[in-house]
């Protein structure tokens, strides 16, 4: 148990931690992707031909997309402020003496959590709120994203105890993070190189 919460008080500082840092610098990228160019154009290399696109199609594409993710950054943040509002005083309270449905963050301050939930999921996935909950009513389970959420998080602590054990990493305290693989998408593709895959479907 002692053992269990510790790693999950680290995985937590590490999410968070993670978070309110810039990206850290690009690692270098695995072998034959896309190039930017060609990803912002949406033809992923070797991919079937696609009718090319105009210099005026990816402004248009890019600027559709930088919409997007504003009016998604508007939302979280106004849901977080009301969230922080209703929280006024027990920031400091753990977690599952305020809130109603807490299974990863118990004896983590109240705070903590929605910080993890603005500063962490939302923006690693490139979502708001309401892909995982039906807002206002967080402890809610209707939508299946957010139990896969918590299994990310576990997997996560996984994937970081062996990354642990890899010999001769250079990095001193080698991570992966939600943002590792997600980098702003709720569904990273496998393959990648591709253009980034449609907007998740509705969660349910
Ligand atoms: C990727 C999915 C995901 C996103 C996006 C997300 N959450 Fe959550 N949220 C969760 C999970 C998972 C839990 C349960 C944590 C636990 O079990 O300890 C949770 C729990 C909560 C709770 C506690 C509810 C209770 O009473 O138990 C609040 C409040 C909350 N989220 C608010 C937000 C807000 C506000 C946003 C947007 C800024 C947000 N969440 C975005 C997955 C998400
Ligand atoms: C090792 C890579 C990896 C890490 C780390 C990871 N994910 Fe994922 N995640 C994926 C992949 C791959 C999918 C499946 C996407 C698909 O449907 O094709 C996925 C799917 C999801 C989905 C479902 C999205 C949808 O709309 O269907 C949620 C929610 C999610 N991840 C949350 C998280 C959170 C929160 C974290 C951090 C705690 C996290 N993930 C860390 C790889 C990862």
């Amino acid at each position: 148990m002692r053992v269990e919460s510790s790693v999950r008080v680290l995985s937590i500082a590490l999410l968070v931690g993670s978070c309110s840092q810039q990206p850290p610098a690009e690692t270098p990228a695995p072998a034959p992707i896309a190039t930017p160019a060609q990803t912002q154009s949406g033809q992923a290399a070797g991919a079937p031909a696609a009718p090319p696109m105009t210099a005026a199609d990816s402004a248009r594409v890019a600027a559709a997309m930088a919409a997007r993710r504003d009016s998604i950054e508007k939302d979280r943040t106004r849901l977080y402020n009301e969230e922080l509002a209703w929280l006024a005083g027990r920031e400091n309270q753990p977690a599952e003496s305020v809130y109603k449905n807490i299974k990863l963050f118990k004896g983590q301050p109240a705070i903590r959590v929605l910080n993890i939930m603005a500063r962490g999921f939302s923006p690693a996935l490139g979502v708001s709120c309401s892909h995982c909950h039906v807002t206002g009513e967080y402890d809610r389970e209707d939508k299946n994203t957010k139990q896969i959420a918590r299994d990310m998080f576990a997997m996560l602590n996984g994937i970081n105890a062996e990354l642990k054990k890899i010999p001769n990493i250079k990095s001193t305290n080698p991570t992966v993070n939600c943002s590792t693989c997600h980098r702003g998408q709720a569904r990273p593709g496998a393959g990648g190189g591709g253009p980034p895959r449609p907007a998740a479907s509705p969660p349910g």
